[in-house]
């Protein structure tokens, strides 16, 4: 097996050593290893990591009871499914399902499901802090293997994978902005078991809360976002970006949609969560441009082009006005099935 070097995480994509797909879930990861949060929980403070901090916390808002049987959607590499058996020892199971092969491929490994051989390209990635991170989280995970099962699928075709009124609860980190809400709330009534409730969250390009609204503590990093495609769209076409900073939904649309689709919805909690601009930059605009831009642009044009506008924007004093409140808003809901 070559090592691979840092290098392997920025070098030509069509040229990486195994799939993109893969390297995104790995990214994932190294995201969520570099970055932490001070936790006061329980009045120990604690230093966590950033998607776990908010797993945490999502999860503890799922009543469970022996012999449950809870679907994780959109479970990515396995952050909140971890979660779900540390809070819960006496759940029966954890399905997780995740569109993405390479998140599916990594939870797996997270969760001690790969034989040997396939488990070998996690060992190399040349980042010795993820390698800890997995390391450190492979311990936690080691004695619930058994209860958490991943396939690799698109929630919203579920027929082919779910069976009918078949889990107690469902738990959605961060996933119900990735689809078309009604669809999911269609989905998650079809296989849920009747008075059974979705624990969920989200984020304020998402929602706008009226506690803590998106103008004031939202994640300025959707304006930062819509300055650099303004400065990309000097020199390539680009889709729609004016409207990356407005939230689509409030407390009403969602109480709307999801009633329309035999849920009724209550929003338990907001929390902020810290946000870091530096992998704004690193990881989230590149995904936002390759999304917004021309798919047959040539990558290396693309790097060029971003750079190049994040550069610019970093010197626009309108860009970088609120670095202070670099948060996030993440809100709680639960729906619970009618
Ligand atoms: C921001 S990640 C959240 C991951 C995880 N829940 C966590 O707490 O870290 C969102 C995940 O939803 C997955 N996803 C998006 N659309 C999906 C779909 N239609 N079906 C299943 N998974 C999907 C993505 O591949 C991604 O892994």
């Amino acid at each position: 097996m070559t090592k691979l070097g840092t290098g392997a995480f920025t070098g030509d994509q069509d040229n990486h050593p195994y799939h993109n797909d893969l390297k995104t879930a790995i990214d994932y990861d190294i995201l969520e290893s570099g970055f932490s949060i001070l936790d006061h929980k329980n009045n120990i403070s604690v230093i966590t990591t950033g998607y776990r901090f908010v797993a945490d916390r999502l999860v503890g808002y799922l009543d469970t009871k022996e012999g449950d049987e809870i679907l994780d959607v959109g479970s990515g590499t396995g952050i909140t499914t971890l979660e779900l058996v540390l809070q819960n020892p006496n759940i029966k199971s954890v399905r997780g399902v995740d569109i993405s092969k390479g998140m599916t491929h990594l939870s797996s490994y997270k969760f001690h499901k790969l034989d040997e051989k396939s488990e070998e390209i996690f060992k190399h990635v040349g980042n010795d802090k993820v390698e800890d991170y997995w390391k450190n989280f492979r311990k936690e995970s080691l004695p619930y293997k058994d209860k958490v099962s991943f396939i690799n699928a698109d929630f919203l075709k579920y027929e082919e994978n779910f069976k009918e009124k078949s889990f107690d609860g469902v738990i959605a980190s961060q996933f119900m902005h990735w689809v078309d809400l009604s669809s999911a709330f269609k989905k998650m009534h079809q296989i849920l078991k009747d008075g059974k409730n979705v624990v969920w969250n989200s984020a304020s390009h998402f929602f706008n809360d009226a506690t803590y609204p998106t103008e004031m503590y939202g994640m300025r990093y959707n304006d930062f976002i819509k300055y650099v495609m303004e400065e990309v769209s000097k020199e390539v076409t680009v889709k729609d970006y004016k409207t990356l900073s407005v939230p689509k939904h409030n407390i009403d649309t969602i109480k709307k949609i999801s009633s329309e689709n035999g849920f009724e919805t209550k929003q338990v909690a907001v929390h902020l969560i810290p946000y870091d601009y530096k992998f704004v930059r690193k990881y989230h605009i590149p995904a936002f441009v390759k999304a917004l831009t021309d798919p047959n642009i040539n990558p290396e044009f693309l790097k060029e082009i971003t750079d190049r506008a994040i550069a610019k924007t970093i010197n626009n004093p309108n860009a970088l006005d609120d670095t202070i409140n670099a948060y996030d808003i993440d809100p709680i809901f639960v729906s619970t099935k009618q």
